[in-house]
């Protein structure tokens, strides 16, 4: 879908649809004067609807009305907004998603969205929440569908319209940021939603290469025998039991502009399918556990948009991606399995699977590149989902700094991050009487947390964020930007968070 911004005429944009974004008004309330020339190129019949209180703003209010005249709009939708004063970027992210399905259900084509102001969203960031919406709204899951006779065609081109000339530049620049961080949080999205059949661990590895050859990102993937050489042994334990072997991946983003930047990693869980292996899971649902990579989606996902918007930092994404398989050659409890760091683990339970291919990700990144800050992110424990649900994902992490500035990322980019407790208790939990450290801890208190703890022992004291995105990587409810299955989520926190990094003042180089 191709985005465009301009300052426009409404009663002359002659498109297939133009959707009006409104506030909600008390009753008997005056049209906002901007809308009187499109008012009157309706014969007032906004005015009309607004006055008879069945279109009074409130976000479950829209009202389609069709123009008679030869130019201009062919058919204008009135979408609520709800109260100026609490309008946010998600609110709008939503009405550009319900304008886009709107559009899409009646084959409109060409489709226009005014952007709409208040004192909390100037027109700068409200272009880019609407860009991001509507570009969020065009992702489709069912590419693999037969089409349906009867299928609309989708919107082709949406356009942005502002209302004053002189805004028009800078909403350009703010639209086209949102567009390319929607975009990569679709790339994330679909590559989550790939069947596990089509996209075992070296297939992932692959996908993220044409995207690193694409966007030009310097890519690195590791096989077995190079895997063994780095004696990455927890990685391996998981992913040998499955016919298709284990994968070590690194993007890399140096900008072109500027040198002497702090380095951060990205480190994402890439189990391209979890039956749990020996300790196997129920069979309800276990088809969702295709989206055991989430994390290794976002990552390549957020390493685009890193690429695409040429941010100034050091980034590198790492992934570790293996299929969690039952078989004779697969790893058992019991097992005890030696990790990059030297660390010996106990397994008791191979259903703990992330926190071992994660271990040594984070390891081999902290090791490899001395980054300033490590962020992980992982489908981890369903004692997350149980914690916090679908709407927020748990933050866990070693350095207040880092977790604060991931928290407010995520609150203002609509991706929300809760604080959850990291302590040596949960530490305390994770030792094993013949190993280092055991894989589950042996009861389900504070999974999440003991899971975190587990990760803890290997970053050192590099500052360390871990999102356990179990309960937000996808998703069964449908809403006007998110179709059933994966959701992309991250993709938007972590740009926001990089595009934040100088404010953080975390491995900002200090003058000599
Ligand atoms: N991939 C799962 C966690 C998960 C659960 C993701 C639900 C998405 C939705 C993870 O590998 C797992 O199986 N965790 C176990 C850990 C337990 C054995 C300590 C869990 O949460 O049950
Ligand atoms: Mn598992
Ligand atoms: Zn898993």
């Amino acid at each position: 879908m191709k985005l465009g911004v301009e300052s426009h005429d409404l009663a002359r944009t002659s498109v297939d649809l133009l959707a009006l974004p409104l506030f909600s008004q008390k009753a008997g309330a005056r049209l906002p004067a901007r809308l009187a020339a499109i008012d009157r190129a309706l014969g007032g019949q906004i005015e009309a609807v607004v006055r008879s209180g069945d279109f009074r703003g409130r976000t479950s209010d829209s009202h389609l009305l069709y123009a008679r005249g030869k130019t201009g709009p062919r058919r204008v939708l009135l979408l609520g907004l709800g109260d100026e004063a609490k309008v946010d970027a998600e609110a709008l992210r939503l009405v550009a998603g319900r304008a886009l399905s709107a559009a899409s259900a009646r084959g409109a084509r060409q489709v226009a969205i005014t952007v709409a102001t208040s004192r909390r969203m100037p027109v700068e960031p409200a272009a880019r929440a609407l860009a991001e919406g509507a570009v969020l709204a065009s992702y489709r899951a069912d590419g693999r569908r037969a089409p349906k006779e009867d299928a609309k065609p989708p919107v082709a081109k949406t356009l942005l319209l502002v209302e004053r000339a002189a805004d028009v530049s800078g909403a350009r620049k703010t639209a086209e940021t949102g567009r390319v961080v929607a975009e990569c949080q679709n790339v994330a999205r679909q590559l989550s939603n790939e069947p596990p059949n089509l996209l075992p661990p070296d297939a992932l590895a692959r996908a993220a290469r044409r995207v690193a050859t694409e966007v030009g990102l310097a890519c690195r993937v590791m096989d077995v025998a190079e895997l063994r050489r780095r004696k990455m042994g927890a990685l391996l334990g998981v992913g040998q039991g499955s016919a298709h072997p284990p994968r070590l991946f690194v993007l890399e983003h140096k900008p072109k502009r500027r040198t002497r930047l702090p380095t951060v990693c990205i480190v994402g869980k890439g189990i391209t399918f979890d039956s749990g292996g020996i300790s196997i899971k129920p069979a309800s649902g276990m088809h969702e556990m295709k989206h055991d990579m989430s994390g290794a989606a976002t990552v390549v996902g957020l390493l685009r948009a890193v690429a695409l918007l040429d941010l100034p930092l050091h980034v590198i994404g790492v992934v570790a991606a293996a299929e969690n398989l039952p078989s004779g050659k697969a790893y058992r409890p019991g097992d005890i399995l030696t990790s990059m760091s030297g660390q010996t683990i106990e397994i008791q339970n191979t259903d703990a699977e992330g926190r071992l291919v994660l271990c040594d990700a984070l390891h081999y990144a902290r090791t490899a590149f001395e980054p300033a800050a490590m962020i992980d992110l992982a489908t981890l424990t369903g004692a997350c989902v149980v914690a916090l649900g679908n709407w927020t994902c748990g933050l866990f992490g070693n350095h207040d700094g880092l977790v604060d500035g991931v928290r407010r990322a995520g609150d203002a980019a609509g991706e929300r991050a809760w604080p959850m407790p990291l302590a040596d208790e949960h530490r305390e939990q994770m030792k094993s009487a013949i190993a280092d450290l055991k894989n589950v801890s042996g009861t389900r208190d504070a999974g999440a947390s003991t899971a975190a703890a587990f990760l803890s022992k290997f970053v050192g004291d590099v500052p360390w964020v871990h999102l356990d995105i179990a309960g937000t990587a996808y998703t069964g409810k449908t809403g006007p930007c998110q179709p059933v299955g994966a959701t992309g989520f991250g993709v938007r926190l972590l740009v926001q968070l990089l595009q934040d990094w100088p404010r953080l003042g975390i491995g900002a180089r200090t003058k000599a």
